[in-house]
């Protein structure tokens, strides 16, 4: 069984869609063993506690850089015996020491189709915003996994979804998530947790 860790900054409907595919038996070879979130209080939290899944706060506001940020949250990682972990909406970068301790273990959910609507500043209701201002018709999900390059590492798993007319940033955000995010995530997960993800020319292949 591999470890699998959560990092969180804030409502975690990511983290539940994990959670829910754990319970229906759709993690095949892996189990939520800890959610560590970059903010106190918010709601992910809660939802880990309820399912019996240990916690840690690393709260980002208590470290003056990125680099003693990233070195507390490795440390952290390495002390969960971590084998894969899942940024879901963790809103917080950190730097390559992380991506050295764990290559090509950590996978992203990021709600547009990479490489649109991604990098610095895109996150959150951001990108939905940036979306809709350049009337693009379709937007969508990725799962990725995370690489010295913000939201640029092997793409795993994509899912396209309609943008509509009268399309609120909040309405596309919830569209986007029910119809991509809480679906790829969970299935990439058990994909990587099922070895059957394989690293090519830079590229990711599910096999
Ligand atoms: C999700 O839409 C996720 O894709 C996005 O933040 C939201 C978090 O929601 N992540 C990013 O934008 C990262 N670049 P959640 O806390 O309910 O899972």
């Amino acid at each position: 069984m591999k470890n699998i860790v959560v990092l969180v900054s804030g409502g975690g409907t990511n983290l539940q869609a994990l959670i829910d595919a754990e319970k229906r038996g759709e993690i095949k070879g892996g189990k939520i063993t800890c959610v560590i979130s970059s903010k106190p209080d918010v709601y992910a939290l809660e939802r880990a506690k309820r399912n019996g899944i240990s916690t840690r706060v690393i709260p980002r506001k208590e470290y003056a850089d990125v680099a003693s940020y990233t070195k507390a949250v490795t440390d952290a990682l390495v002390e969960e015996k971590a084998d894969l972990v899942v940024y879901a909406g963790f809103m917080t970068i950190l730097d390559e020491q992380v991506v050295k301790a764990f290559p090509y273990k950590m996978m992203n959910v990021h709600p547009a189709l990479i490489p649109s609507f991604c990098g610095k500043g895109f996150y959150g209701l951001h990108v939905h915003e940036a979306v809709l201002e350049s009337g693009v018709k379709l937007t969508g999900a990725t799962v990725h996994f995370v690489t010295e390059v913000c939201d640029g590492g092997p793409i795993i798993l994509q899912g396209a979804v309609p943008v509509m007319n009268g399309d609120t940033p909040e309405i596309l955000q919830k569209r986007v998530m029910e119809q991509a995010e809480w679906k790829l995530l969970p299935k990439a997960v058990s994909l990587f947790c099922e070895d059957r993800i394989t690293i090519r020319d830079g590229k990711a292949f599910v096999d």
